[in-house]
C-alpha cells in the first residue's frame, strides 16, 4: 500500500461533511492537504482542524466556485501548489424536487457545481499528475448515479456524468501512472441529509437499519487513494441500499 506521508492533496468540499472527513484521515496519514470551498471562513477552521505532522507542515485553502474555471486556473498557477498526488473532488450540492418543479437556477447550478466543476478539477489537475507520471483521482459521485431517486433527476444526471467521466479517464491517463476512480455513497450524516431521516422513515429502507458515517466514507477514500492496482474502481458505500 502505498504511503500518504508527505502527498500533496487538493479535496474539493473540504471544508464540511464528506470532503473534511477525507481531507481529516488524509491529514492524519501524514498528507498536505488544499481545502477548497466557496466559504472563506469554514474553509480556514476546517484546515485549522487538520492534524499536522511535524511542525514545518501547512494545510492550504483556496476559495473559489469549482464551476468556474478561472478559480482552477489560478490555483494550478499558484507557485506554492506546484504538485498535486491526489485530487479529490468532493464538492456537491444537492436536488428536492420533481423536475417539473425544479428552476432553471437549480437545473443549471446542480449541473455546473456537481458535474462540470468535476470536470473542471480533473482537466486542470490532471496535466499536473502526467508530468509527475503519477496520481489518483477520488471522484465522488453517489448511489443515485446508478438507482435515480424521486427528486433528485438532475442530481442522478450529473452523479451519473461523474461515472461516465471517472470511467473515460481511466482509459486516457491510466498509461501516464494516474488513476482514476469514483465513489458512490449512498446516504451519509451530513448537512447535505439532516433533515431527510427525521422519523427513521430512510434508515428503515438501508439494510443496515442507518444512515452511513462521514469517516466510513472517508476509509473508502483512503482504500482508493493507497492501492496502487485500484483503478476504474466503481465503489458503493452505501449501507446495502444498492442491494434494494
Ligand atoms: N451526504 C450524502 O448522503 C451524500 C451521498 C452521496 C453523495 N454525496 C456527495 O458527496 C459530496 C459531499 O457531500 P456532503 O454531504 O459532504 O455535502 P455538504 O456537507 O453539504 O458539503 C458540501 C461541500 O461542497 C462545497 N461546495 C458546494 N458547492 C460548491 C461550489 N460551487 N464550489 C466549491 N465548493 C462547493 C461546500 O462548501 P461551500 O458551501 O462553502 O462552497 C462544502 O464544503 C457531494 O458531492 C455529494 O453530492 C453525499
Amino acid at each position: 500500500m502505498q504511503s500518504l506521508a508527505g502527498k500533496r492533496c487538493f479535496i474539493t468540499g473540504g471544508s464540511r461533511g464528506i470532503g473534511l472527513a477525507i481531507a481529516r484521515l488524509f491529514a492524519a496519514q501524514g498528507a498536505w492537504c488544499t481545502l477548497i470551498g466557496r466559504d472563506e471562513s469554514t474553509l480556514t477552521s476546517a484546515a485549522d482542524s487538520l492534524e499536522r505532522q511535524g511542525y514545518l507542515q501547512s494545510h492550504y485553502t483556496a476559495a473559489f466556485d469549482v464551476s468556474i474555471p478561472n478559480g482552477w486556473e489560478k490555483l494550478v498557477s499558484d507557485t506554492k501548489l506546484q504538485a498535486c498526488d491526489i485530487l479529490v473532488n468532493a464538492a456537491g450540492v444537492s436536488q428536492n424536487s420533481l423536475l417539473f418543479n425544479t428552476s432553471k437556477c437549480d437545473v443549471n447550478s446542480t449541473i455546473s457545481t456537481n458535474l462540470t466543476g468535476t470536470i473542471w478539477g480533473c482537466k486542470f489537475i490532471i496535466p499536473k499528475m502526467m508530468k509527475q507520471k503519477s496520481g489518483c483521482i477520488i471522484n465522488v459521485a453517489s448511489l443515485l448515479a446508478t438507482h435515480g431517486g424521486r427528486g433528485a433527476s438532475v442530481y442522478a444526471a450529473s452523479k451519473a456524468g461523474i461515472v461516465g467521466l471517472t470511467r473515460s479517464l481511466a482509459w486516457e491517463v491510466g498509461r501516464f501512472g494516474v488513476r482514476a476512480n469514483v465513489l458512490l455513497p449512498g446516504y451519509i450524516k451530513t448537512d447535505m441529509t439532516k433533515d431527510m431521516d427525521k422519523n427513521g422513515e430512510l434508515s428503515a429502507l438501508i439494510p443496515l437499519g442507518r444512515l452511513g458515517l462521514v469517516r466510513e466514507v472517508a476509509d473508502a477514500a483512503l482504500f482508493l487513494a493507497q492501492n496502487p492496482y485500484a483503478h476504474n474502481c466503481v465503489l458503493n458505500i452505501d449501507g446495502g441500499l444498492s442491494a434494494t
